[in-house]
């Protein structure tokens, strides 16, 4: 038998060996991606200390998860009434000469309509923290806003309450409960009617609003170190914007402030707030504090 007829078994040897080579090595690397994956999760969920480890920024751009932390200390609560006067309303209160023959027909004397806003909750922080500022991420007509300002004068503080909403609701928003709010060349008339209510209510010494993105709102806010003693989150309740919003707004908070929101056992919370909530407190090494329906959350 020359060597050529012997080598013929051993071709489908050789191929057993090749693939059983390539499998091994496929098999290999498959256990190490996923091992590594596997590896980065419980550094995520288990882990929280860890988790700004070296091996994370190896697979996630640093922007993605890190949020601004040192925010400057910039402006005393007292002067931050005044800061936003002068820098987002041009020195001239939004209150003043409103509302205009127009904007009144527009809008009601008072339209006031919320989700939990009458919550024991903000009573019960509010005279735990005495805030000097107050800050609220989500505030559509009021509601929550107003809840917090006639606390705050009932307890006899004298704190500043911004209300940060882009005053857009959200797509679809009049289609069904909110029929009346009307529109006018596109402009839906939330902020002239948040305007309205509080000024119904006799609190527009205490309430202002700031008519921008909650993400835009609290950069500036860490910026130029606008820092509240009590911050509550209610704007949208999807993961990823509840996320954004809990992460950058516990920067700001002053030391021994708290942070509280909306959402946290109730059908929204479906949406994402509550995974928000819990990924947060659980990297962070918090607690987190269930009443009703809210969150609660502590600086450390
Ligand atoms: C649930 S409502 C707030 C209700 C209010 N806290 C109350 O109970 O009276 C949510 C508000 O968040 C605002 N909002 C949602 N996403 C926002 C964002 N990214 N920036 C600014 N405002 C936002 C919407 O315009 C809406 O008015």
């Amino acid at each position: 038998m020359s060597w050529r007829s012997s080598s013929v078994p051993a071709t489908p040897l050789l191929l057993l060996i090749t693939s059983s080579g390539l499998t091994f090595v496929i098999g290999a690397l498959t256990f190490f991606l996923l091992s590594d994956f596997y590896h980065h999760s419980v550094l995520v969920h288990e882990s929280p200390h860890q988790r700004l480890d070296e091996r994370f920024y190896r697979v996630l751009p640093v922007d993605l998860i890190k949020f601004p932390s040192n925010c400057s200390e910039g402006i005393p609560a007292s002067d931050v009434r005044d800061f936003i006067l002068d820098n987002i309303f041009d020195g001239t209160s939004p209150y003043e000469g409103f509302p205009s023959n127009e904007t009144a027909g527009l809008t009601r004397k008072k339209r006031i309509k919320g989700w939990g806003a009458q919550a024991p909750v903000f009573e019960r922080l509010i005279q735990e923290v005495q805030p000097k500022v107050i800050l609220e991420l989500g505030s559509f007509l009021g509601a929550s806003a107003i809840h917090m300002g006639t606390k705050v004068r009932q307890l006899g503080l004298n704190s500043t309450i911004l209300c940060v909403d882009d005053f857009r609701g959200w797509p679809g928003f009049r289609a069904k409960k909110f029929t009346d709010i009307r529109q006018q060349h596109g402009s839906v008339m939330l902020l002239p009617q948040f305007l309205r209510n509080v000024q119904f209510m006799n609190l527009t010494d205490l309430i202002l609003p700031i008519p921008f993105s909650t993400m835009g709102s609290v950069s500036y806010f860490c910026q130029v170190g606008i820092r509240p003693d009590l911050i509550e989150v209610d704007a949208a309740h999807d993961f990823h914007s509840a996320w954004l919003d809990i992460n950058a707004a516990y920067a700001l908070l002053s030391p021994g402030g708290v942070m509280f929101g909306h959402d946290y056992f109730n059908r929204v919370n479906e949406e994402g707030v509550r995974r928000a909530v819990d990924l947060f407190a659980k990297l962070k090494g918090l607690r987190v504090e269930p009443d009703g329906k809210h969150w609660i959350l502590r600086t450390v």
